[in-house]
């Protein structure tokens, strides 16, 4: 994560988990991303944005109707044009925008061939576990998968149960913070990723150093919203034009 400064910022639940979604790229080093749901792109393009910088040879797949679901609404389609430019304009070659069903979509990809699966459809207990279960065996053991939204519990959104359900049967990490997201890792032959001190940490440490990494990432998504506030404060030089340092514009409110 170290000078991660994350290329695209969409309004985002899914900014609490900026930083880990990065990083989890880097220590897996995916050879194949698929995200479900992908709407305005912030959390597809964190994973994009980590496979270039951290020269990864692999390809990411986002699959979406960009038509909108019951808790999403109906967005219009500007939303999917911005993300298919910017998915051209910076990841040309290495992104893949498949705009379907997941259900559509999940016979294009080789059983056991994907790395990292990301989780963010329709977020009502029937539908998680339609994902879940038709995309599982899509991905390799020892592959992880990413689930979003696990701590929501407003109105009809069920994948807190369907988490809760998940974590007697599965080896997983669960952050809790904004809304929650859970790490599940399938069962497998371990490769030389799983030595990396990411995964360690995940699956293999005891619970204050699983503490210690929670807190790592509340405070890192703490640190990337004040940059963000910071970088919207408008400087404007002094009147005298004596050559000091400007002031801070306070007419303008802070976002
Ligand atoms: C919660 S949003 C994704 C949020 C995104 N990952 C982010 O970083 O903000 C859910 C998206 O899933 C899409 N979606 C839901 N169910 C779907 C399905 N069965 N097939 C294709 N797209 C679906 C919706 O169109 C919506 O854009």
């Amino acid at each position: 994560m170290r000078g991660f400064d994350p290329r695209r910022r969409a309004f985002s639940t899914w900014v609490d988990h900026t930083s880990f979604g990065y990083d989890i790229v880097e220590a897996i080093r995916p050879k194949k991303v698929v995200e479900l749901g992908t709407y305005n792109g912030h959390s597809y393009f964190v994973f994009c944005q980590s496979m270039i910088e951290n020269d990864i040879d692999g390809l990411c797949y986002a699959v979406d109707t960009w038509g909108g679901d019951e808790h999403t609404g109906d967005y219009g389609e500007s939303i999917f044009e911005e993300v298919r430019k910017h998915a051209r304009d910076h990841y040309r070659g290495i992104s893949y925008l498949l705009r379907m069903l997941f259900n559509e979509a999940v016979g294009h990809f080789e059983d056991e061939s994907i790395d990292l699966l990301h989780i963010d459809g329709l977020h009502t207990y029937d539908a998680v576990n339609e994902d879940f279960t038709n995309w599982y065996p899509k991905v390799r053991p020892g592959g992880i998968i990413l689930f979003h939204d696990i701590e929501a519990r407003q109105s009809d959104f069920g994948v807190w149960k369907y988490w809760s359900e998940l974590q007697t049967q599965h080896e997983t990490f669960t952050f809790h913070h904004g809304f929650g997201l859970g790490v599940l890792r399938k069962p497998g032959e371990k490769g030389p990723a799983d030595e990396h001190p990411l995964l360690q940490l995940l699956f293999a440490s005891d619970e204050d150093e699983q503490h210690k990494l929670r807190q790592l990432y509340i405070y890192n998504s703490e640190f990337l919203e004040a940059r963000n506030k910071a970088r919207r404060v408008k400087w404007k030089p002094d009147h005298g034009g004596d050559g000091k340092p400007g002031r801070p514009d306070r007419s303008k409110k802070e976002q």
